[in-house]
């Protein structure tokens, strides 16, 4: 070789060493990178760590908080609100009924037909009608479109004059002061419209009814907690409590009256009272939150508040795990230069976040198909993607036990979760747990199967296989509506007879 050709060939073995340094270079950085990715992910999973012991720590606080939102108002982030609710339909209910379902962007009109002594709802007619958005200026024009819709729909099914109890569901905390009538005390889901918060609801309601020419007038008005414990105790006499997992997350449950502190002695005809707890406003420092739930806080309008809704409902889901990846690209640069859309905040909606758990497909899909239509995160690798599949499960994981953990605090305040037999099992006697029906409602329950199979699996851990086959969940599709109409007409008919025990019993 020429000393020309030397100077080439030496030259050549420099470049291909200088790319081998930097291909090395960009595999060990790759390597690192993707290690940040999964310290990440093991530091997120830690932080929402629900074990058996955690989730029993959870339970006691929710039931020392019950106790302390009974005793006083403003005793807990707990308010555990006064429904004046003491009857429940029994079946001897019995005519048409109407409802208004208002809980968010969307409502439900309901038309609802009760057969007395049936137990059965004999014929239902249900329209969903969105809110415009330019409508949620003034709680006039929100309730004037409101109103409207429901005489559309009463002069379609029964005509012009029709006069039918009309029950009115209104899922947001609300301080009745009467089972027909309460002030909003806040709004919550992200839902505001300016001038509503003090103001009686079933009155804005009333008002614009009568704007409008029609004859209807609220006469029971109910959180969707209620309306669902109402169609549950309706079908089943053993329901106890109701559990909303939707957008947002509450629960009411009957409770005796003389445990109700702050009622100071208010009669009432059954002994006991539906006590609306709004625990998405419950928080205890066990609950596991992770920095991500302190940004996700930050982000909203009632910053410090519903602390429990924001870790378990499905408005909030989705944006926990968008935050998730975000830092996620940010650190480590996993999904390429594609990932701007994931500062987008709430992009990643939860019914995104359910498909991606359900995707059961060896290739990861749908996965795929989500992240590039919706997150414009092209050609993201399988390894990425089941790493993004691990974040949306660990959130799902951790909302659906913290829910299991609230329902057995409601068990625990009742003495059914089968704490009070074990006690006495050490006595000759061994009492029986009593059946419990628990009636639940919302999208998250009945529409993403993972969710309902990690709450029944956590149900099962805290109470144990003996007292959790007597505890049973039952959906009731519809609830909120069609329990506020057959509330309507349990109070319709105490009115006619004077508000003596009529229809509805506790
Ligand atoms: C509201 C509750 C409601 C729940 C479920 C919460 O944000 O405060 O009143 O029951 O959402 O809709």
């Amino acid at each position: 070789m020429g000393k020309a050709g030397f100077g080439v060939a030496a030259g050549c073995a420099a470049v291909t060493c200088a790319i081998a340094a930097v291909m090395v270079a960009q595999r060990v950085a790759a390597r690192a990178r993707w290690r940040r990715a999964v310290a990440l992910l093991r530091e997120f999973e830690e932080g929402c760590a629900t074990p058996p012991a955690r989730l029993r720590q959870v339970v006691d606080a929710m039931v020392v908080e019950m106790h302390a939102g009974l005793a006083s108002d403003g005793g807990s982030k707990l308010k555990m609100l006064l429904t004046l609710v003491d009857a429940l339909p029994n079946g001897d209910e019995e005519g048409v009924c109407y409802a208004i379902d208002l809980g968010g962007m969307d409502f439900r009109v309901l038309r609802v037909e009760i057969d007395v002594g049936s137990t059965a709802v004999i014929n239902q007619r249900v329209e969903t009608h969105a809110i415009p958005e330019e409508l949620m200026g003034t709680s006039q024009d929100l309730f004037n479109f409101v109103a409207l819709t429901l005489k559309n729909f009463v002069e379609r099914e029964d005509g012009k004059d029709a006069q039918k109890p009309l029950g009115f569901t209104f899922s947001f905390p609300v301080r009745q002061n009467s089972v027909s009538s309460g002030s909003l005390i806040r709004w919550t889901k992200g839902f505001s419209v300016g001038d509503t918060v003090g103001k009686d609801v079933s009155q804005c309601l009333d008002e614009a009814l009568a704007r409008c020419g029609s004859n209807m007038r609220v006469t029971a008005l109910v959180n969707d907690t209620v309306g669902t414990l109402a169609l549950g105790h309706y079908y089943y006499k053993d329901t106890v409590a109701a559990v909303i997992i939707g957008a947002g997350t509450n629960a009411c449950y009957i409770e005796r009256i003389d445990a109700i502190i702050k009622s100071q002695g208010l009669p009432t005809n059954s002994g006991g009272m539906v006590v609306n707890m709004e625990w998405g406003n419950f928080w205890s420092s066990h609950l596991p939150r992770t920095p991500y739930d302190i940004s996700l806080d930050d982000e909203t309008q009632n910053r410090n508040d519903q602390g429990f809704e924001k870790m378990i409902s499905g408005i909030y889901l989705g944006e926990i795990a968008r935050l998730v990846l975000q830092r996620m690209a940010q650190e480590s640069d996993i999904f390429g230069d594609g990932a701007e859309s994931l500062s987008t905040p709430f992009i990643l909606s939860t019914p995104y976040l359910a498909a991606i758990c359900e995707d059961d497909s060896q290739d990861l899909s749908e996965v795929r198909r989500i992240l590039q239509e919706h997150l414009k995160i092209p050609n993201a690798p399988l390894k990425t993607r089941r790493l993004v599949v691990k974040i949306c499960d660990i959130v799902t994981h951790r909302a659906a036990r913290l829910a299991a953990a609230g329902i057995v605090g409601i068990l625990k305040k009742l003495g059914r979760d089968g704490s009070a037999s074990a006690a006495s099992s050490s006595g000759r006697m061994r009492e029986q747990p009593k059946e419990t029906v628990v009636a639940i409602e919302g999208s998250l329950y009945q529409e993403y199967p993972v969710f309902k199979e990690y709450l029944d699996e956590a149900l099962v851990e805290i109470l144990g296989e003996e007292v959790a086959r007597t505890v049973t969940l039952r959906v009731m599709v519809d609830g909120p509506g069609t329990g506020a109409a057959l509330m309507a007409a349990v109070h319709s008919s105490n009115r006619q007879q004077q508000g003596g025990g009529g229809g509805g019993t506790i």
